[in-house]
């Protein structure tokens, strides 16, 4: 594992960027006053509301909600994992991302070098696996396997496939030529350690199998998965997770998928390797297939990305059904106007691989165009689960499909999603709770980025955290500040380190202060309040915020004294809890006036 780049090469990094350089070579922007505009990447529109602070270095898109730092745009713009957007920026300016040391024994190789060797030890393993596929006796019989398949080997080249002999130190013995490759082999997954074994300590882990290599979402070839030809266990073994691959992000196909994807705008998620590859064949090129692994919404975004349209392809088993439903339910949540998800499900015995070879590319999207939409493929398999003909029945019926609905963004399928409930159930849309207060109390495990937005008036607390994080400087404007240090309300705590953060901070920005509670359980409902919009002009915000806090404090001091009274009546009160009672008692007169 490559260690954590360091906070402060991250804060740093924040401050020496712009917002604005690195959104206007993606999104086009147009200055508008004190900040900048453009059509909201993130949803259709055709009147700017996405808008860009410098000052903050923080986005917002007032139409969709969107929000959020440079990094969390080019996580979410781009697709990139938090380091990968770091790696993005630092690429940019020309600088190498430090890492704090991982303690790692062996290699003193710096970190950022050793990406670079496991790339390129995958890249050499699967050159040679091609390689084997043509020299190696057994590789004959691969080739014959997969000739039997009948894959032309035009499309095995393309796809890269090769043959991994069936020996113990085949790619160890060819590859493994020092200590320090032998370390990046076992890094990549490509071998293992035998224990208790000074000499030749490792060994193949791919033996006597077909190879498929994954690629990630930027074409680089990252893990293998390996297919045994003829009976055997397990019959595909995938490469582990290793720094480079990471089975809930990536998808086999995508990088060579993502033109026709584009073109198509549609993406058809397969359960196989081989069905990827079959389809390809046939000139079905917009295919890709999930590695063994569930759908996850990583998966979801980078598709929804692609093109408006997901169409998952799955075996119609009960293990293909179950496996749907879960992608169903993940996928509620992505669901903004505008984007399609599908399921189709083959006859029972046929996968994507068989259909097309038996039916071909006009029987294959003949099928596709029987795919269930996401809506029917709700209500069907919950009205299948209830008796639809007894009252008890409709109740259930309402208490499985709630949670799921409350799962859709806000919008029109939401509500056409709920008007379909109310049908069937005889419900009222009012008596369901499907108005926006209700929901917004359903959505609290909502993971979906308007979930938990901060909505009518914020608690003392939370509107002074976000005027600070808003206007930094006004950190010095405080003059009570050790009567902050003794509040004790939940979050408390991170106003008063965003406090610290700003005095002792030259040119604090909202972006670096949100970077420097990533790592907080608070940092979404951060973003949000980052976000808010409080129409108070610039000379009224000292006043505002120092009030806010006098009311932050008062609040404090009301709940302390609720306290106190409480204890006092069931005669439990502490000694010296009776003095601050009486003191608070009296504070609250003068308080009043
Ligand atoms: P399937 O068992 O449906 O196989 O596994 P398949 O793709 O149709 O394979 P063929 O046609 O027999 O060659 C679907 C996917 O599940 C994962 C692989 O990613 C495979 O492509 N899988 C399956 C494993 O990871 N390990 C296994 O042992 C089996
Ligand atoms: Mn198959």
């Amino acid at each position: 594992m490559a260690g954590k780049i360091p906070n402060t090469f991250i804060d740093d990094l924040i401050a020496r960027v712009d917002i604005v350089d690195i959104i206007d070579r993606r999104v086009p922007l147009i200055r508008k006053g004190k900040e900048y505009q453009a059509c909201c990447p993130f949803h259709e529109e055709k009147t700017p509301s996405f808008t860009v602070s410098p000052s903050k270095q923080f986005y917002h898109c007032f139409g969709c909600g969107a929000h959020g730092t440079v990094i969390g745009f080019l996580m979410d713009y781009a697709n990139l994992s938090f380091v990968e957007a770091i790696e993005e920026l630092a690429d940019g300016m020309g600088i190498t991302v430090p890492r704090e040391d991982s303690g790692s024994r062996g290699s003193n190789t710096a970190p950022q070098e050793a990406t670079g060797e496991l790339l390129r030890i995958v890249e050499q393993a699967s050159y040679w696996f091609q390689q084997q596929l043509r020299n190696d006796d057994g590789g004959k019989k691969a080739i014959e396997y997969l000739k039997k398949r009948g894959l032309d080997g035009r499309i095995a080249a393309s796809f890269g496939i090769g043959y991994a002999p069936n020996s113990w130190n085949g790619l160890a013995g060819a590859l493994g030529t020092s200590a320090q490759n032998q370390q990046f082999l076992l890094k990549a997954g490509l071998v293992s350690q035998k224990e208790n074994s000074p000499e030749a300590a490792y060994y193949d882990r791919f033996r006597g199998r077909v190879m498929f290599p994954i690629e990630d979402h930027r074409g680089r070839t990252v893990a293998f998965g390996g297919r045994i030809l003829d009976q055997g266990e397990p019959k595909y073994l995938n490469s582990p997770e290793t720094s480079l691959f990471h089975k809930g992000a990536e998808l086999y196909g995508l990088h060579r998928a993502r033109r026709a994807i584009d073109a198509e705008s549609r993406s058809i998620v397969v359960e196989g390797y081989m069905d990827v590859i079959s389809l390809a064949q046939f000139g079905v090129d917009n295919a890709v297939a999930t590695l063994g692994t569930a759908t996850t919404r990583t998966h979801l975004q980078r598709l929804f990305r692609l093109a408006p349209e997901i169409v998952f392809c799955f075996d119609g088993d009960r293990a293909g059904r179950s496996a749907a439903w879960k992608a169903m339910v993940i996928a509620l949540p992505e669901m903004q106007d505008g984007r399609l998800t599908g399921f189709l499900f083959l006859p029972d015995g046929e996968d994507p691989d068989s259909w097309i070879r038996n039916h071909g590319k006009e029987g294959f999207n003949q099928q596709l165009d029987q795919a269930i939409s996401l809506p029917e493929f709700l209500f069907d398999g919950l009205t299948r689960q209830v008796d639809m003909a007894r009252m008890e029945g409709k109740a259930r019926l309402v208490s499985l499909a709630k949670p799921l609905l409350a799962q859709l963004p806000q919008g029109a399928l939401k509500e056409i999603m709920f008007a379909r409930l109310s049908s069937l159930s005889g419900l009222s849309a009012g008596q369901l709770g499907s108005d926006q207060s209700l929901q917004k109390a359903q959505n609290t495990h909502n993971r979906n980025r308007d979930a938990n937005l901060p909505e009518g008036q914020l608690s003392p607390l939370a509107l002074a955290t976000s005027l600070l994080l808003q206007n930094p400087e006004l950190g010095k404007t405080i003059s009570n500040i050790d009567d902050l240090r003794s509040l004790n309300i939940k979050g408390a705590n991170i106003l008063l380190a965003m406090i610290d953060a700003s005095l002792n901070t030259q040119e604090q920005t909202t972006a670096r202060l949100l970077e420097s509670f990533r790592e907080s359980e608070f940092h979404s409902y951060l973003e949000k309040l980052a976000g808010r919009s409080h129409f108070v002009d610039d000379q009224s915000l000292e006043l505002y915020f120092n009030d806010t806090l006098d009311r932050l404090l008062y609040q404090q001091k009301e709940q302390h004294r609720l306290v106190l009274l409480e204890k006092s009546r069931q005669g439990t009160l502490a000694p010296g809890e009776k003095e601050q009672l009486v003191k608070l008692l009296q504070t609250r007169v003068v308080d009043r006036e």
